[in-house]
């Protein structure tokens, strides 16, 4: 794929600017790049922390499967910042479900995805050199990982050079392969759901990733569980 990427000083969220675009007929491959948000956004209609610094950009995707695979479209993007990632500091990062990458533990990135019409948007935030202050989660970044010196530009092409090449897998061969890649990857044992709008909490041990994209978790009581939205916490 061809990126056509717009590098902009400050913009509320790129997510926003990329649907904009889109809905004015931009092609796939469609990138913007912000050097800070100021309203960034990131899943559960959560903030996203967006200083001067870290890495924000959001890709146009007009995928060629039908709309009900789109979901797993996330666990595309998460397996290309998983890899440039670990490309980048030399040791390897974890996947969340669905799709945090983390490093020893720590989430280093968040992928939020969103359609307008035919289009898929995948933002994409990666913490470069800072982290926000009283985060949902533990935190970390590339700064506070010791990697080496590389700039914002080469870390999105990093991203978007591996995001090109997991997209093209996945709209050849389907999730099969996906799901397997990100099966050798992910974190596992036992982890708490927060389930989304109150709906409570779950505790359980991992079991599986299903084809539609399912977290697949075994209860305490020995019952199957299958997750389609929630925070995971470890
Ligand atoms: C999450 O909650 O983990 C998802 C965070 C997604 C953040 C990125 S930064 C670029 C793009 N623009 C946004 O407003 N959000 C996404």
């Amino acid at each position: 794929m061809d990126f056509d990427i717009h590098k902009v000083d400050a913009v509320e969220s790129t997510n926003d600017e990329i649907k904009a675009a889109s809905l004015k007929g931009a092609p796939e491959g469609s990138v913007v790049w912000a050097l800070r948000q100021t309203g960034g956004r990131g899943r559960q209609g959560r903030e996203w922390y967006s200083p001067e610094g870290n890495l924000y950009f959001s890709v146009l995707l007009r995928p060629p499967l039908p709309l009900r695979f789109w979901g797993n479209y996330s666990f595309v993007a998460g397996l290309a910042v998983h890899s440039a990632v670990t490309g980048i500091l030399g040791k390897p990062a974890e996947l969340k479900w669905p799709n945090d990458v983390l490093v020893d533990g720590k989430k280093i990135s968040g992928i939020l995805l969103e359609t307008v019409g035919e289009a898929l948007i995948v933002g994409i935030g990666i913490n470069v050199q800072s982290v926000p202050e009283k985060p949902l989660y533990p935190v970390t970044s590339l700064g506070a990982e010791k990697a080496p010196p590389f700039s914002l530009e080469q870390i999105l092409q990093k991203t978007l050079q591996s995001l090109d090449q997991e997209y093209a897998k996945m709209n050849a061969e389907g999730f099969g392969p996906i799901r397997a890649s990100w099966l050798a990857v992910a974190r596992k044992g036992s982890m708490r759901i927060r389930l989304p709008s109150g709906e409570g909490e779950l505790s359980g041990d991992f079991q599986d990733l299903d084809a539609e994209g399912n977290l697949v978790l075994k209860l305490a009581d020995g019952s199957i569980r299958r997750i389609n939205a929630g925070d995971v916490f470890f």
